[in-house]
C-alpha cells in the first residue's frame, strides 16, 4: 500500500522507519520530512494543515493510508477531510482532538465522566483571575487555554511567579487562563490506541521536559524519553484504563465525537494513584522515537487496525526489552539558536537495529549534513536492560561531532536509580 505520513520531527521519522520495515508498505511519502527521513523514504513539500492540498495530494499519489504525525493538522481538521474523500487515516477528528487543543474542553470532560485530576477553575477575566489566586495560594499552576507546546504553563511555587505568569497571559487579547492545584508525584506517559469502540494499550514512556541536567532550566518539548516506564506497573495500567482512559472514550462516544488514534495520557503519579494532567492526541516526541523502536514492524499493523476499527482482533507483542533516546538541541533552545551548523560522525555509528540517530530539525546543504531547528538529533537505543540502552545511547553520542549541540546526561535517571 501507499502510506503518507504527515510531518518532519523525530517523531515522524521514528514513524517512517517502522512503516517501512513493513512488507505492506509499497511506497512512503512524508510531508514535509527532513534530511534523516529522505534517507528512507520520499519527502514532499505540502501544507500538511491545509485540508484541500492535503486531500488533492493524497488523490494525485494514490494514499491508501495516512499516518498523522503533530497536533497542528488534527485540530485543523485534516483527518476528516481525509476520510471525507475516503483515505483511510490514523488520528483523531478535529472535534476528538479538542481533547488537546483545549484545557476547558478536557477539564470539564473530566468533571462530567468522573476522571482524576487537579481541581482548577478557568477565567477569561483578569481580576477575576487574581482575586481566585489571592485566595488559593501557592503553589498553583498557571495555563494559557490553547496549544502551547508545553509551553504555556508555569508551574509556580510561590504567589509572585504565579501573578506574574497571570498577568503575563492576559497581555494577550481574548485570553483564557486555567488555574490549577499543583499535583505532587512523578509523571509518567501512557499511550493506548483508540477506534471509537476498543481500547488497546501500547506502551508507557517517560520524557524529561526541563533543558538541563537535574530537570534544571526551562520547559522544552522533551529532551529525552525511555520506554517503558517501570513505575506504570501493570497493575497501575489496569486502574489507568479503568479510571481514566475507558470513562474518558465513553463520554466521547456519549457526545457523538468518537476518538480515534493514539491517545496519550500524561498522569502524575503518587503511591499508588495516577491522576490525569492532560491529554495529548498524537505519539509524543520524542516518546514514539522509543515506542518505535521497541515495535517496530507492527506499529503499521497496530495503526492500520485502529484507523479500520479492527482494534479487538489484534495485540501487540513486545519483546522484554528497553529502549532510550538522547535529544541533541541547538544550544540556545528552548530559547533563540542558530541554524545551520555541520553535523558530522553519524556515518560512522555501527548499523545495527539497536541503535538509530532519529533526526528532527536537519538538513542538508551543499552535501553537508546541517541543523535546521531547536531540537536536532534523537540518539536512540535498544537493550535488555535500560542500562544497556542508557549506555548504548551515550556511546553513540559521544561519536557524533556537533560542537553547536548541547544534550541531557541524565536521560533515564529515575528509572535507573530506581
Ligand atoms: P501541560 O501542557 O498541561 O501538559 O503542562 C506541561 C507540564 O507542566 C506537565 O507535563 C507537568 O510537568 C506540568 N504540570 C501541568 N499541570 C500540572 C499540575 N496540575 N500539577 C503539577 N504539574 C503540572
Ligand atoms: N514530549 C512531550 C510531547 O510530545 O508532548
Amino acid at each position: 500500500m501507499n502510506i503518507l505520513v504527515l510531518g518532519g520531527g523525530g517523531r515522524e521519522h521514528a514513524l517512517a522507519w517502522a512503516i517501512k520495515q513493513n512488507p505492506k508498505c509499497d511506497r512512503l511519502i512524508v510531508a514535509p520530512g527532513n534530511a534523516g527521513i529522505a534517507e528512507i523514504a520520499e519527502t514532499a513539500a505540502l501544507d500538511i494543515c491545509d485540508p484541500a492540498a492535503v486531500t488533492a495530494f493524497a488523490a494525485d499519489e494514490a494514499v491508501d493510508f495516512v499516518v498523522i504525525g503533530p497536533e497542528a493538522p488534527l485540530v485543523a481538521g485534516i483527518a476528516d477531510a481525509l476520510a471525507t474523500v475516503g483515505v483511510t487515516v490514523f488520528g483523531p477528528s478535529a472535534a476528538a482532538a479538542q481533547l488537546e487543543a483545549s484545557k476547558t474542553f478536557t477539564k470539564e470532560l473530566c468533571r462530567a465522566a468522573s476522571v482524576p485530576t487537579a481541581d482548577w477553575a478557568a477565567f477569561d477575566d483578569h481580576a477575576a483571575a487574581r482575586a481566585h489566586l489571592a485566595r488559593t495560594g501557592a503553589p498553583i499552576v498557571v495555563k494559557a487555554d490553547g496549544l502551547a507546546a508545553g509551553k504555556g504553563v508555569t508551574v509556580a511555587p510561590d504567589l509572585p511567579t504565579a501573578e506574574a505568569a497571570l498577568d503575563a497571559l492576559f497581555t494577550e487579547p481574548g485570553a483564557n487562563v486555567v488555574l490549577e492545584e499543583m499535583m505532587a508525584g512523578e509523571e509518567a506517559s501512557f499511550f493506548v490506541l483508540c477506534d471509537g469502540e476498543d481500547a488497546l494499550p501500547i506502551g508507557t514512556a517517560q520524557d524529561h521536559k526541563r533543558a538541563f541536567d537535574g530537570d534544571e532550566g526551562p520547559n522544552t518539548g522533551g529532551m529525552g524519553a525511555y520506554s517503558p516506564a517501570p513505575i506504570l506497573t501493570p497493575a497501575l495500567q489496569d486502574r489507568v484504563m479503568a479510571e481514566i482512559i475507558r470513562p474518558t472514550l465513553a463520554e466521547m462516544a456519549h457526545r457523538g465525537t468518537p476518538y480515534r488514534g493514539v491517545l496519550y495520557a500524561g498522569l502524575m503519579i503518587e503511591g499508588d494513584r495516577a491522576r490525569l494532567v492532560e491529554y495529548n492526541v498524537r505519539f509524543g516526541d520524542p516518546e514514539a522515537q522509543v515506542l518505535m523502536m521497541r515495535l517496530g514492524a507492527q506499529a503499521l499493523d497496530l495503526m492500520l487496525a485502529c484507523a479500520e476499527g479492527r482494534l479487538a482482533e489484534v495485540s501487540a507483542q513486545w519483546a522484554d526489552d528497553h529502549a532510550l533516546t538522547v535529544v541533541m538541541a541547538a544550544k540556545g533552545y528552548p530559547g533563540a539558536y542558530a541554524k545551520g551548523s555541520p553535523i558530522r560522525g553519524l556515518d560512522a555509528l555501527p548499523d545495527d537495529s539497536r541503535h538509530m540517530v532519529f533526526h528532527a530539525g536537519t538538513a542538508v546543504s551543499d552535501g553537508q549534513l546541517v541543523s535546521a531547528g531547536g531540537r536536532v538529533l534523537n540518539v536512540t537505543a535498544r537493550g535488555d536492560t535500560l542500562r544497556e540502552a542508557h549506555d548504548r545511547a551515550y556511546a553513540m553520542l559521544a561519536a557524533i561531532d556537533w560542537p553547536d549541540g548541547f544534550w541531557r546526561s541524565d536521560i533515564g535517571h529515575r528509572a535507573l536509580t530506581r
